[in-house]
C-alpha cells in the first residue's frame, strides 16, 4: 500500500550521525520505494524556538537540503521545502493550538529537558513546539512519520490533536492519525562521550558526535577518543545492559552495515576495544566520508539548492493551502 510520508529536520547546524541513523537513512529508503509519496521539510520555524543567528540560519537551511540530497534523497521524487516558506504551517499551528490542551503539552519531556530549570524564561514557541509539529504532519494527510525515538511522544500528541479536532467538529477522519516509523534497534544513538546521553547538536563537546560534515581523519580521531569501559567486548546482548558505551558503538556499527546487534556481538566477542574501534572507524569512514564530501560540494551550488526549495515550496503550498481552506469551512470562518 502506498504511504504518505512526512518528516522534518531542524536547520540548527551540526547534523550528526544520530540524525542520519535515527531518521535520514530511513527517509532515503522510503524515498526509494516508488509507491511512497514523501515530503521532507526543513523545519526552520521550529529552529527559532531557541535563538538563531540569521546568517547562520540561512546557511544551515541550505546545508540541511544539501544533506538530504547527499544522503540520497532524490528531490525529483520527494518534496523538499522549508517550513517558513509555506504559511499554512504557522496558520495550522494556531488553529490546532485552540484544540490542543495545556495539560497535554505540560507532559512533554522534551520541553522539560530543553527549558531546563528556568521554565519562565523559555519561549512560548518552545512550549507549543509540538503543536506546530502536528500541523506539519496533518496538513499533508500524512500516514507515516519516520523519526528517531526522541520524537515518539510528540507523535502521540499529534494523534491526540487530530482525533480531538475530528471529534470536536464531528468530521470523521478529516485528519488522518499518522503512524510513527521508528527503527526497532537503533532509534536512539548516544553521545560518544557518555553512553547514557543522546547524541545531540547542542552538546558542547564536538567529540561527543560524528557530524555529517566530518572528514575521514576527524571520524577516526573521534572514534579513537570515544568513551569505552575496561572489559573486552561481550558475548551476549544481556551483558550490554550495564555497558552503555559498548552498546552504543556496537549499535552504530550494526546500523551502518544494516546488520543486527547479535551478528556484531558474535563478530567481536572477547576482543578488545582497540580492535573493534579500528573496524568501526573503517566502516564509518567508508559510509560517511562520501556524504561529507558531497555536502561540501553541494554547498558551493547554492542555486541548485535554492531551486530545490522553490520547487518544493510550490508543491507543498498547493497541498497545504487546500487543507487550510477546508479547516476554515469546518471551523466556521
Ligand atoms: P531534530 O531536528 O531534532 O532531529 C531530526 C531527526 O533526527 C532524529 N534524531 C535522532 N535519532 C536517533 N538518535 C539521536 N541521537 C537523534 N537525534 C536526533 C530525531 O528523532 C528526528 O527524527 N521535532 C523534530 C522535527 C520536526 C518533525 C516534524 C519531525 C518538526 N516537524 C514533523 C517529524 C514530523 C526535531 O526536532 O527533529
Amino acid at each position: 500500500m502506498s504511504k504518505k510520508i512526512f518528516s522534518g529536520v531542524q536547520p540548527t547546524g551540526n547534523l550528526h550521525l544520530g540524525n542520519y541513523l535515527g531518521a535520514i537513512k530511513n527517509f532515503v529508503e522510503l524515498n526509494n520505494d516508488l509507491e511512497n509519496d514523501c515530503i521532507f521539510c526543513v523545519v526552520d520555524l521550529h529552529a527559532i524556538t531557541v535563538k538563531q543567528d540569521p546568517k547562520e540560519l540561512k546557511n544551515n537551511i541550505r546545508e540541511t537540503v544539501a544533506t538530504f540530497v547527499a544522503c540520497g534523497i532524490n528531490p525529483k521524487k520527494s518534496i523538499i521545502f522549508s517550513q517558513s516558506s509555506v504559511p499554512a504551517h504557522s496558520e495550522g499551528a494556531w488553529l490546532l493550538s485552540c484544540v490542543a490542551r495545556m495539560g497535554w503539552l505540560n507532559r512533554m519531556t522534551q520541553f522539560k529537558e530543553k527549558a531546563g530549570k528556568d521554565k519562565e524564561k523559555a519561549s512560548i514557541g518552545l512550549f507549543s513546539y509540538p503543536v506546530l509539529m502536528a500541523a506539519d504532519i496533518l496538513l499533508y494527510d500524512s500516514t507515516h512519520v519516520p523519526v528517531g525515538e526522541d520524537q515518539k511522544q510528540h507523535l502521540e500528541l499529534c494523534r491526540d490533536i487530530a482525533q480531538r479536532f475530528n471529534n470536536e467538529y464531528k468530521v470523521d477522519n478529516f485528519f488522518k492519525t499518522p503512524e510513527p516509523l521508528i527503527q526497532k534497534e537503533f532509534s536512539r544513538i548516544m553521545s560518544l562521550k557518555d553512553g547514557t546521553k543522546k547524541m545531540s547538536k547542542s552538546e558542547l563537546s564536538d567529540l561527543s558526535r560524528i557530524n555529517l560534515t566530518d572528514d575521514k581523519d576527524l571520524i577516526v580521531n573521534k572514534i579513537k577518543k570515544a568513551k569505552t569501559d575496561p572489559l573486552p567486548l561481550p558475548s551476549s546482548l544481556d551483558e550490554l545492559r550495564e555497558r552503555p558505551e559498548a552498546k552504543n558503538l556496537l549499535g552504530i556499527y550494526s546500523s551502518l552495515l544494516n546488520s543486527t546487534m547479535s551478528k556484531s556481538i558474535s563478530e567481536f566477542e572477547g576482543k578488545n576495544f582497540s580492535e573493534f574501534k579500528e573496524k568501526l572507524s573503517e566502516v564509518l569512514a567508508e559510509k560517511m566520508d562520501p556524504i561529507s564530501k558531497e555536502i561540501k560540494k553541494l554547498m558551493n551550488e547554492k542555486r541548485f539548492l535554492d531551486e530545490i526549495l522553490l520547487d518544493g515550496y510550490k508543491k507543498a503550498y498547493e497541498i497545504s493551502f487546500l487543507k487550510i481552506k477546508k479547516m476554515h469551512e469546518i471551523i466556521g470562518f
